[in-house]
């Protein structure tokens, strides 16, 4: 599909708040991407698809899961909406017929992070955890920093997610925790 196809097979499929925020992190994941000297076009097309499988219930991601062999861990399968992801990563392939894989990786780790985390997929999570309308205690710091160091917006993000998560009682995937781990190795701001 081409962008304006998939622009409106996105506008059929979200809710209107959720094609909104799709929109609003298409825009922050182009500012990021000019700043920081990503591809744009890669940027563009992986924020636009980020949430490409976030209108799909519960039962559809573990059904959608099963039928294309993606791995389901225990934390998925008792929170499949963190499916979302890695099964939106296959609808960039098999539906929109993306076959970039760096595009893919960044539709599939945008919620949880990973380890080893490209400079693509640190600009998806970032966009789409500081788009325009969400609004969070801590979110001007992490904005701020994300006008000046990519990793250090991104360990800011990834420790208020890992807080929220703990507040309000969800499980934590480890992905979040190795890459928070992970970056705080590679930058030496561990204390
Ligand atoms: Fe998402
Ligand atoms: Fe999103």
């Amino acid at each position: 599909m081409n962008w304006a196809e998939i622009i409106t097979d996105l506008e059929n499929k979200l809710s209107s708040k959720r094609f909104r925020h799709t929109i609003n992190v298409v825009a922050a994941a182009e500012q990021l991407a000019s700043h920081f000297g990503v591809d744009l076009n890669q940027a563009r097309l992986a924020a636009l698809l980020h949430d490409c499988a976030k209108n799909m219930s519960d039962e559809k991601l573990l059904g959608y899961a099963k039928e294309h062999r993606i791995k389901v861990d225990r934390v998925s399968r008792y929170d499949p909406q963190l499916l979302h992801g890695p099964v939106g990563a296959v609808l960039v392939k098999e539906r929109y017929g993306i076959t970039d894989a760096a595009i893919q990786r960044a539709v599939c780790y945008h919620t949880t992070g990973c380890k080893k985390m490209s400079a693509l997929e640190k600009i998806i999570y970032l966009a789409d955890y500081i788009e325009k309308d969400r609004s969070f205690p801590g979110i001007d710091a992490i904005r701020e920093a994300a006008e000046i160091d990519l990793d250090r917006a991104l360990i800011l993000a990834l420790t208020n997610s890992i807080c929220h998560v703990a507040q309000t009682g969800a499980l934590l995937h480890k992905h979040t925790l190795e890459a928070r781990n992970d970056l705080l190795i590679k930058t030496r701001n561990v204390r």
